[in-house]
C-alpha cells in the first residue's frame, strides 16, 4: 500500500511508527510530518487542509490509502472531498465525513445525538444570542460549577467551568454575544457538572462493526498533582486500572455499541477511529465528550499496545470487513511523558537545539513538535517529545520513561514528574 498521512505530532509519530512494521507497506508519506516521522517515511511539506494540493500529491504519487490523524481536515471534509472527486473516490480516507465529523465539530450535535440513542451523558440545554435571556434562566436553575462549552472547535480552549454564578451569566454574555471563541461559540452548550475520573476510550469502525482498542488516561494539567493551565496533554498511561472487566462491559453496552448503531441507524456513514471521552461516576460510565480522531497523547500509549499489522484494520475500514480481520494487543503496560517547552502552554520559545535522542536505548521517542536542520532535531512546537515504555506494571513503564527523559536535554525542557499518579 501507498498511504498518505496527515497529521504532524507525537499521534501521528506513532500511527507512522506503527505502519512502518506493516509487511503491507509500501511506500509511507507523512504530511506535514516532523523529524521524528522522517525515521518512517518521507515527509512532504503540505498543510494538512490543503486538499487541492493533497489531491495532487496522491494522483501523481499513486497513494491508494490516506489516513488523517487530525480532527481540522475530518471536520473540514476531507473524506466527502476525496469521495465527490471522479479520480479520487476510489482512494481510501480513514476518518469520517464532515457530517459524522460533528460528533467532534459540535458539541451540540453530539449531545442530541446521545440523548437520541439513550447514551450516558451530563444533562444540557444549547443557546444561542437570541436565547441569552433563557441561558442565565438555565444557569440559575441548576448548582455550581457551571460547564459552559462553546459549540464549535476552539482549540481546546472552549470549556468553561465556574463556580460563581455571576461570573458563569457574565461568561455566557461573552460567549454569545461578543464571540468569545469566534464563530465557534455561536452556540453553547451548558452541562450538568459530572464529578468522577475520566478515562479515554478508543474504537475502530467501517460503519458497521468496531474493534475495541486499548483505553488509555491523559494526563492535561500543565502542574503535577493536576493543577494549572490546561495544556494537550502531559502524559498517558494504558491500561486505566480502575477500567477492569464489569467497567468495560458497561462501557460496551451502555456507550460504543449504541453510539456505533445510533449512528448505522441514523443513516450517518463513520470509518475510522471514534474516541470516547468518559468519566467514571461512581462505577458508571458517562459520555463527557467524542473525538473524530485518535487521542494525543493517547495514541503514543494505545497503539504501541497493538500487536496486529494496522494496515489490515485500515483496510479491513476501507472495504468494510473490519469484522473479519484479527485484533490482537501486547500484555504489557505502556506509559508516556510528555518532554514541553519552558513556559508552555502559555508563550514558549521554538529552535532550541534537542541533544541525547541517541542515548535513548530503554524507550520509544515519538517526536510531537520537532523540526530538522541538518542533522540536528530541533524543538518546534510546545509539546516536543512523547517519551514511550512498556512495562510489566505501569510504574516501571513510567520509571523507564523518567531515565530516558532525564537523558534528553534542550533549553527550557519541563516534564511533569507524577503521570499516573493517581491511578498506581
Ligand atoms: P472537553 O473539551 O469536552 O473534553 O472538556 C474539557 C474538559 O472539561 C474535560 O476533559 C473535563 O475535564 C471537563 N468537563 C467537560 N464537561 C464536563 C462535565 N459535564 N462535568 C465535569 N467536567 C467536565
Ligand atoms: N488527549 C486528548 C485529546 O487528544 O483530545
Amino acid at each position: 500500500m501507498r498511504v498518505l498521512l496527515l497529521g504532524s505530532g507525537g499521534r501521528e509519530n506513532a500511527l507512522a511508527w506503527k505502519m512502518a512494521q506493516s509487511s503491507m507497506l509500501e511506500e509511507l508519506f507523512i504530511a506535514p510530518g516532523n523529524a521524528g516521522t522522517r525515521l518512517y517515511g518521507k515527509n512532504v511539506a503540505m498543510s494538512t487542509t490543503d486538499f487541492p494540493a493533497i489531491k495532487k500529491f496522491v494522483l501523481e504519487n499513486q497513494v491508494n490509502m490516506v489516513v488523517v490523524g487530525p480532527e481540522e481536515p475530518l471536520v473540514k471534509g476531507i473524506h466527502d472531498f476525496f469521495l465527490a472527486d471522479d479520480e479520487l473516490k476510489t482512494v481510501p480516507v480513514i476518518g469520517p465525513n464532515q457530517y459524522a465529523a460533528q460528533l467532534e465539530g459540535s458539541k451540540d450535535f453530539a449531545k442530541q445525538f446521545m440523548f437520541r440513542h439513550n447514551i450516558p451523558t451530563a444533562k444540557y440545554a444549547t443557546f444561542t444570542k437570541d436565547t441569552l435571556e433563557q441561558g442565565y434562566t438555565f444557569l440559575e436553575s441548576m448548582k455550581p460549577p457551571y460547564v459552559l462549552k462553546a459549540d464549535g472547535l476552539a482549540a481546546g480552549k472552549g470549556v468553561l467551568i465556574i463556580e460563581d454564578l455571576k461570573e458563569a451569566k457574565a461568561e455566557l454574555k461573552s460567549m454569545l454575544a461578543d464571540a468569545k471563541f469566534g464563530e465557534a461559540s455561536s452556540r453553547v452548550v451548558i452541562e450538568q457538572f459530572l464529578k468522577g475520573i475520566e478515562l479515554s476510550v478508543f474504537v475502530i469502525t467501517d460503519g458497521d462493526s468496531y474493534k475495541l482498542l486499548p483505553e488509555a488516561k491523559d494526563y492535561k494539567r500543565i502542574g503535577e498533582g493536576d493543577t494549572g493551565l490546561n495544556t494537550g496533554g502531559m502524559g498517558a498511561v494504558s491500561p486505566v486500572p480502575f477500567a477492569d472487566a464489569a467497567f468495560m462491559d458497561k462501557v460496551q453496552n451502555q456507550i460504543i455499541i449504541p453510539t456505533v448503531k445510533g449512528l448505522r441507524n441514523d443513516n450517518i456513514p463513520y470509518k475510522g477511529f471514534i474516541f470516547f471521552g468518559l468519566i467514571n461516576v461512581k462505577g458508571e460510565p458517562f459520555v463527557i465528550e467524542y473525538n473524530c480522531r485518535m487521542g494525543d497523547p493517547e495514541t503514543e500509549v494505545v497503539i504501541p499496545r497493538l500487536k496486529s499489522d494496522i494496515l489490515d484494520l485500515f483496510e479491513g475500514v476501507a472495504s468494510n470487513t473490519l469484522s473479519e480481520r484479527d485484533v490482537q494487543f501486547i500484555d504489557k503496560c505502556a506509559a508516556t511523558v510528555m518532554m514541553v517547552a519552558g513556559g508552555y502552554p502559555e508563550a514558549y520559545e521554538k529552535g532550541k537545539q534537542i541533544y541525547g535522542l541517541n542515548s535513548v536505548t530503554e524507550s520509544i521517542i515519538f517526536h510531537a513538535g520537532t523540526s530538522s536542520d541538518g542533522p540536528a532535531v530541533l524543538s518546534a512546537g510546545g509539546r516536543v517529545l512523547a517519551i514511550t515504555s512498556y512495562g510489566k506494571h505501569l510504574d516501571g513503564a513510567l520509571a523507564k520513561s523518567y531515565d530516558s527523559a532525564a537523558k534528553i536535554e534542550f533549553e527550557g525542557a519541563y516534564y511533569r514528574k507524577d503521570i499516573g499518579f493517581d491511578v498506581l
